[in-house]
């Protein structure tokens, strides 16, 4: 099988160039790919993409995910969160293959505490969080099948992270302020890439259509503040010397930015886990796997 995944370079994207390579031939692309065009700020270029890698599944992992920045430029937001993905859903439609994309708990407003699941009414704050949903129902719109994965606070050990930032702030200060009224799931790259492969696998091979939005985080739930507390603590268990003695909690309302985020991103799972058979790992799980590479 021939595999288009675009935005190889990001977290997501470097991930399932591992994950996607037991299913078939990846062709894996960023947006200054040389001979294939990949870039998303023009997306009709992507047609021509398609046509000549002629993939059975094409997996999106490109986003805008500067969600401040987002504010600002919400043009190139939705040509790459919107415009491209539609392209490539339509593509996927005219040749039969299956679109893999990913979205986003930024899709809600994020009011009260109880898990949506993927019926919930969407409501986004942000430019970011409206380009993305605008992505998603321009995908439902194009016919082709596809797979949605819903997933929020994404990390990787590659690159930068909370976690690292965090461990840096805890040996240069004593004392550190974290936001603890947004509540949701980090959720690693390497799980996400291990659940497309998986999904990817059995949508592929099943006889009913499988196609729709899944929420895709891992188990648990958490603030920024018990993030911060737990990678701090674990750094801790590990030998890491640190400096910092206290790690105050603030609202939001402490660090203001020019996108608002959703309070509560509590994603109900169960959709994934009675139609794929999957089990979701706690949060923890993954972060001390994380902690283990990074520290
Ligand atoms: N990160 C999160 O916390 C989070 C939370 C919920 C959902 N998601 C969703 O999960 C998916 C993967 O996110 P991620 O965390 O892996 O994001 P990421 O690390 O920011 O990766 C995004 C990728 O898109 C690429 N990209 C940016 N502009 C592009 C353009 N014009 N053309 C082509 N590629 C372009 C980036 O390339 P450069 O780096 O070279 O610009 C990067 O490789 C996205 O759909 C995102 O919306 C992420």
């Amino acid at each position: 099988m021939k595999i288009l995944l675009l935005g190889k370079g990001g977290q997501v994207g470097w991930e399932l160039q591992r994950a996607l390579a037991v299913l078939g031939e990846v062709v894996a692309l960023d947006h200054d790919s040389a001979e294939l065009h990949g870039d998303f700020s023009r997306p009709e270029g992507l047609a021509a993409t398609v046509a000549a890698v002629r993939p059975a599944l094409i997996v999106n992992a490109a986003a805008h995910t500067a969600v401040d920045k987002a504010e600002s430029e919400p043009e190139l937001a939705r040509a790459i969160n919107a415009t491209a993905p539609a392209v490539l859903a339509r593509c996927a439609a005219e040749t039969g293959a299956w679109l893999v994309h990913y979205s986003t708990d930024y899709v809600f407003d994020g009011s009260g505490d109880a898990a949506r699941d993927e019926d919930a009414a969407t409501g986004p704050l942000s430019v970011y969080g409206q380009t993305k949903l605008e992505g998603e129902e321009l995908i439902r719109a194009s016919g082709c099948r596809h797979l949605i994965l819903r997933t929020s606070w994404v990390y990787a050990a590659r690159g930068g992270n909370f976690a690292k930032t965090m461990l840096r702030l805890a040996a240069e200060r004593e004392r550190l302020t974290v936001i603890d009224d947004q509540i949701g799931a980090p959720t690693g790259a390497d799980l996400l890439a291990d659940l497309t492969a998986q999904m990817v696998r059995t949508a592929m091979g099943s006889e009913i259509d499988l196609s729709g939005v899944y929420h895709a985080v891992a188990a648990g739930e958490t603030s920024w503040h018990g993030y911060a507390s737990f990678v701090i603590e674990q750094a801790r268990q590990r030998g890491r010397e640190l400096k910092v003695q206290a790690i105050d909690a603030v609202p939001t309302s402490a660090f203001p930015t020019p996108a608002r985020r959703p309070h509560n991103s509590r994603l109900s799972t169960t959709k994934l886990q009675q139609v794929f058979g999957l089990r979701l790992p706690s949060w923890q799980q993954g972060v001390e796997r994380m902690l283990t590479e990074i520290l």
